[in-house]
């Protein structure tokens, strides 16, 4: 199959999430699976030094403007992506935000990004035989393809697969953007960017089937529930992959020493790194880590109190790295003074870093509100660091929580303190156990959750949206 993937985000080009490791997973399991697959993202200001080669030049009509635009070649990791140049839209720093803020012209921004695609498409790709986009950014292609090629000899007939990899982003903006757009109005006082693709999208997947069934209630769906009920039967869940050339610890290059399940030996010196590194003593005691964008998603609202609570009841450490919004990184800076023998945070986006702390950890800290699919319990389980995690969407669906007979990890429901609490004192019990503990983390070792089984199920949906 011919496939154009349409991206915000890609890893090792552009990220800020989850978002970005799973579209090179599933670009590169689609073409490791023999189909010929484009990627097309914005060219924001980091990609400017990278050298691209053949370039075509695409206008696009919108908001009362004519627009030209340069769409230039990168070849990346053996994959072909075609980066959207236009320097007034993305020649920017961060994709979506100004560090504090959204960007007030994103509605227009990424309108753009999706016309541009399709207007490539048309002319430089009309072999193309479906489009797949992922996320709010690219939710417009379905309504354009619906209401603005419906007879055109070459797209009409090219399915939209729309994967949602975070519900909670759908970027709404008043309805006077209908018009502005080119989309047509449809009685709301706002339009709904995400609601949009799941509305004109031929099939709408999300990365885990416990995800689905929760967008099909509120408040999980944040106000679509009722949408994705009557699309139901359109609506896949497919479970992420992890990548495991990227992320095994046996090969990772980014530790001090590679480890497996026969010889964990190596996981020592990961964790000594860390602590040399950010001034924590080597003790006996576990060292609980996270790495997360830091927003309320991922639970800080009651995971910081409920630190506050244990720390002085326990010797263990904690380290979370993070970047995000501002009064969860003070709030964290705040426990680093309260507990200086047992309290880090490297505030930053650090890759290997994040890598170095998978290693180093022996618990990892995952206990959001919601999570559609997750990729750090994933590489948690991967690195022997045994995930604490709320049991929501993809979690529940990766990991089995002690004391069950092949656990693999720890988990709780409720969204409280005390829930918290006990989980993080679970932990302590199972970790004073060596053979208990290690019996947990060789079980979460032993996981595999390929790209190759997701890009299976997606190449099952395109055949289903391709009938
Ligand atoms: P989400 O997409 O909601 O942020 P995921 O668990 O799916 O959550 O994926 C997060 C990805 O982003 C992982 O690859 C993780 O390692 C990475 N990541 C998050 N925060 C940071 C950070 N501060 N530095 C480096 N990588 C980070
Ligand atoms: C989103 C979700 C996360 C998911 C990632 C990749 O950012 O928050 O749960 O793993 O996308 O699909």
């Amino acid at each position: 199959m011919r496939i154009l993937l349409l991206c915000s985000e890609f890893e090792g080009l552009i990220k800020t999430g989850g978002l970005a490791d799973a579209c090179k997973g599933i670009a590169s399991g689609l073409q490791a699976a023999g189909h010929q697959v484009t990627i097309m993202l914005p060219r924001y200001s980091n990609l400017y030094s990278r050298p691209t080669g053949d370039w075509q030049s695409v206008f696009v009509e919108l908001d009362g403007q004519q627009y030209g635009c340069a769409v230039r070649q990168l070849k990346f990791a053996g994959l072909d992506v075609r980066l959207v140049e236009h320097d007034d839209f993305f020649r920017r720093e961060r994709p979506y935000d100004d560090g504090s803020y959204g960007y007030a012209d994103n509605p227009l921004r990424f309108a753009f990004f999706c016309k541009a695609a399709l207007a490539w498409c048309r002319q430089y790709l009309p072999e193309v035989d479906l489009i797949h986009g992922h996320d709010w950014q690219t939710a417009l292609t379905a309504s354009y393809l619906q209401q603005h090629y419906g007879s055109d000899p070459i797209l009409a007939k090219v399915p939209f697969i729309f994967t949602i990899h975070n519900g909670a982003y759908q970027l709404t903006c008043d309805k006077s953007w209908f018009g502005r757009l080119g989309i047509a109005a449809n009685g709301d006082e706002f339009l709904n960017m995400l609601e949009q693709g799941v509305r004109a999208a031929t099939k709408v997947v999300t990365v885990s089937q416990g995800y689905r069934h929760e967008l099909l209630t509120e408040p999980a769906a944040n106000g679509l529930a009722q949408l994705y009920q009557g699309r139901a039967a359109d609506f896949y869940g497919i479970l992420n992959g992890c990548d495991y050339q990227q992320w095994d610890p046996a090969t990772d290059l980014a530790l001090v020493k590679n480890y497996s399940p026969a010889d964990l030996s190596g996981k020592a010196a990961c964790k000594a790194f860390i602590r040399h590194r950010f001034h924590l003593a080597d003790t006996e005691a576990p060292l609980f880590v996270a790495v997360s964008r830091i927003t309320g998603q991922k639970g800080y609202d009651y995971l910081i109190p409920a630190l506050r609570n244990w720390l002085p009841t326990t010797s263990a450490q904690v380290f979370i790295v993070g970047s995000g919004e501002l009064h969860y990184c003070r709030q964290l800076y705040q426990l680093a003074d309260e507990f200086p023998e047992q309290f880090r945070f490297y505030e930053g986006f650090d890759e290997s870093l994040a890598h170095q702390t998978e290693a180093a950890g022996d618990f990892f800290l995952m206990p959001s509100l919601f999570e559609p699919c997750g990729l750090n319990q994933l590489y948690s389980l991967k690195y022997g660091t045994v995930p604490i995690v709320r049991l929501t969407g993809g979690l529940k669906d990766t990991v089995l929580p002690w004391p069950a007979a092949n656990a693999t990890g720890i988990g709780f429901t409720e969204i409280s303190l005390d829930a918290m609490h006990q989980a993080l004192q679970q932990a302590e019990q199972l970790f004073a156990v060596p053979a208990d503990y290690l019996a947990v983390q060789r079980q979460g070792m032993q996981q595999n959750f390929s790209w190759q089984a997701a890009v299976t199920e997606y190449l099952h949906v395109y055949q289903q949206a391709l009938n």
